[in-house]
C-alpha cells in the first residue's frame, strides 16, 4: 500500500517540486552549480530533473501554466518514473510541493506517483525483497484539502484491488471468490453486499448466466452492492453493472486463437472496476444513491457446457438462440441488465470486457461506449474520461445494427454479422434495457500487455477512477 498524506516538517526526506517558472527554483536552497543545472537542463515542460544527493533525492517538474487533460496525464507520467526513481533509491518517503498555484497539478502528480507504486507479488517466495520501499507521499497540505487527500486514497486504494482482482488467477478468484472480495469491500467501507447464490439463481431462473456456467464445476454467483447514503442527491439510483466472467476459454466454441486463453483472467475486469468503483464512493462518502449488479461465472467447455444451437431462456422470458459459447459476457449481462429494471434506475451503466471488435477497433488507449443515454450523460461521462484519461469514444448505435441479432428459432440470437461485433452485442444488451444507459465495452484498456507510466502489465484497474469521477461530478 502506499498513502498520500498532509506534508509534515520532516525536512530531511526526498522532495518533488512542481514549478511552472524557472524562477520559481530560487527559493527552494538549491546551491548554484544545481541551480545552473536545473535552469540549464530543464528545457521541455513535464520533464523532471533529479538533483541527487545521496541520503536524498531532490526532483523537479516543469509544468505549462493551466493544466488540461493531456498536460495532467503527462504529469501523472512523470510522477509515475519518479516513483520507479525513488524506489531504486530504497526511499521510503518523499513529500511534494506544488510551486505553480495550480491544485490540478499536485493532485494528479501525486496519484500518478501512488498508481505506479502498485505491485501483485503474491505468488513470489521472495515477495518481501521485491517489495517496493515507497510507502507515504507527502502532499503540500495548503494546496490540497482533507476531502480530496481521502478521495485520493480511496480511489489509489480501489484501483490496487481492482488490479489484484484481474491478476489472480481463475485457481484462486472464482466466482464466489469474487463475491467473497465484493462482501469484504462492503465490509470495510460501509456498503450493503447481497449474495446471490446457484440455488437462488435457479428459482429466479436466471438462464443466461445458468446457461454460460453449465460447462462449470464451479457454482454461479450473482452479487448486489448497494450505497445508500441519507445524502443522496438522486431519488431514483444509478446503477452500475459489471462482467463477471471470472475466466473465459470460450466454452465448446474453444477460443480459436493462439495464446488469446492467456489473459483470460481478465474478463471479469468490468466486475472489478464496478465493485472498487463503489468501494472509492463509499470510501469517500460521495452523496450519491448507488447499485451495482456483478453476475458472475467462468466459461467453460465442461460436460453438460451450453452448445452451439441451444435455445436459452433468459431471466426476463426472452429466448435466445445459442451460435457461439464465447459470446457468454452478453448471456450473463443480459440478466443483470434485465434484474435492473426492478429499481427504476435514473441511469444504467455497464463495463465489460465484451469483444475484441472494440479492442480491434481503437487499441487499448479508451473504451468503446454506446447506448440509449442522453446526450448529457455521454457527454458526462466523457469528460470524467479526460479527467481521468480513461477516455471514452462513443459509437454508431443505428437500429439497423439490430437486423443482425435475429433468429429463425428464437426471439434473438447471441451473434451478429461478421462486421461490428462491438455494436451488435451492445445491440443484444440493450433488448434487455428500459432505461438509460451507456454500455462501456472495456476490452482494450483492461489489460496492459507491458509496464508504461502508472500501468504495470497485467490488470490495470479502468473504470475504477472513470465511474467514481463521474458519479462525482453527477
Ligand atoms: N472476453 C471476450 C472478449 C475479449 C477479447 C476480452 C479480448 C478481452 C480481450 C468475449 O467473451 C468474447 O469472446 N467475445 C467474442 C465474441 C464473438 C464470439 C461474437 C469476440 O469478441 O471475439
Ligand atoms: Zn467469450
Ligand atoms: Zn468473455
Amino acid at each position: 500500500m502506499i498513502t498520500i498524506l498532509p506534508i509534515s516538517k520532516k525536512e530531511n526526506t526526498s522532495k518533488v517540486y512542481v514549478v511552472s517558472d524557472l524562477i520559481q527554483l530560487s527559493s527552494l536552497g538549491f546551491n548554484e552549480d544545481e541551480f545552473n543545472y536545473l535552469k540549464e537542463s530543464l528545457k521541455d515542460d513535464f520533464e523532471w530533473k533529479l538533483i541527487n544527493r545521496l541520503k536524498e533525492q531532490i526532483y523537479v517538474v516543469k509544468v505549462k501554466d493551466k493544466p488540461t487533460s493531456q498536460s495532467q496525464e503527462k504529469i501523472r507520467k512523470a510522477g509515475a518514473n519518479i516513483t520507479k526513481s525513488l524506489n531504486e533509491f530504497k526511499q521510503k518517503e518523499v513529500a511534494v510541493y506544488d510551486k505553480t498555484k495550480e491544485e490540478a497539478y499536485l493532485s494528479s502528480i501525486a496519484e500518478g506517483m501512488a498508481l505506479a507504486n502498485y505491485q501483485f507479488l503474491k505468488y513470489f517466495k521472495d515477495a518481501k525483497n521485491k517489495t517496493n520501499t515507497l510507502k507515504s507521499i507527502y502532499a503540500q497540505s495548503k494546496d490540497i484539502s482533507k476531502e480530496q487527500l481521502l478521495e485520493l486514497n480511496a480511489i489509489v486504494e480501489a484501483t490496487f484491488w481492482a488490479r489484484d482482482l484481474v491478476n489472480e488467477p481463475v485457481s484462486f478468484l472464482n466466482a464466489e471468490e469474487l463475491s467473497n472480495q465484493i462482501v469484504e469491500m462492503g465490509k470495510k467501507a460501509n456498503f450493503k453486499v447481497e449474495v446471490l447464490d446457484q440455488i437462488k439463481l435457479e428459482t429466479l431462473k436466471m438462464g443466461g448466466l445458468l446457461a454460460v456456467n453449465k460447462g462449470s464445476l464451479d457454482p454461479a454467483t450473482f452479487t448486489k452492492m448497494e450505497w445508500k447514503p441519507k445524502s443522496a442527491k438522486n431519488k431514483k439510483p444509478i446503477i452500475l453493472v459489471g462482467k463477471g466472467v471470472v475466466y473465459d476459454t470460450g466454452g465448446l466454441s474453444l477460443k480459436p486463437t493462439a495464446n488469446s486463453m492467456d489473459i483470460m483472467k481478465c474478463d471479469m475486469g468490468g466486475a472489478a472496476a464496478v465493485s472498487c468503483a463503489i468501494y472509492a464512493i463509499a470510501k469517500a462518502k460521495l452523496p450519491i444513491h448507488i447499485v451495482g449488479l456483478v453476475p458472475a461465472t467462468d466459461n467453460r467447455p465442461g460436460g453438460n457446457a451450453y452448445a452451439p444451437g441451444d435455445v436459452v431462456t433468459m431471466f426476463d422470458g426472452t429466448t435466445v438462440e445459442v451460435l457461439n459459447t464465447d459470446a457468454e459476457g452478453r448471456m450473463i449481462l443480459a440478466d443483470a441488465l434485465a434484474y435492473a429494471k426492478k429499481y427504476k434506475p435514473e441511469l444504467v451503466i455497464d463495463a465489460a470486457t465484451l469483444t475484441g471488435s472494440a479492442m480491434r477497433a481503437i487499441g487499448s488507449y479508451g473504451s468503446v461506449v454506446m447506448g440509449t443515454a442522453s446526450d448529457t450523460a455521454f457527454n458526462k461521462l466523457e469528460e470524467s474520461g479526460e479527467n481521468t484519461y480513461e477516455r471514452t469514444v462513443r459509437f454508431p448505435f443505428w437500429d439497423e445494427y439490430a437486423q443482425e441479432i435475429k433468429s429463425p428459432i428464437a426471439d434473438i440470437k447471441n451473434l451478429g454479422g461478421a462486421s461490428a461485433g462491438a455494436i451488435t452485442a451492445g445491440k443484444f444488451l440493450e433488448h434487455f434495457t428500459d432505461y438509460p444507459w451507456i454500455h462501456v465495452d472495456i476490452a482494450g484498456p483492461a489489460w496492459a500487455d507491458s509496464d508504461s507510466g502508472y500501468l504495470s502489465k497485467g490488470g490495470t484497474g479502468t473504470g475504477v477512477r472513470l465511474f467514481f469521477d463521474f458519479v462525482k461530478n453527477y
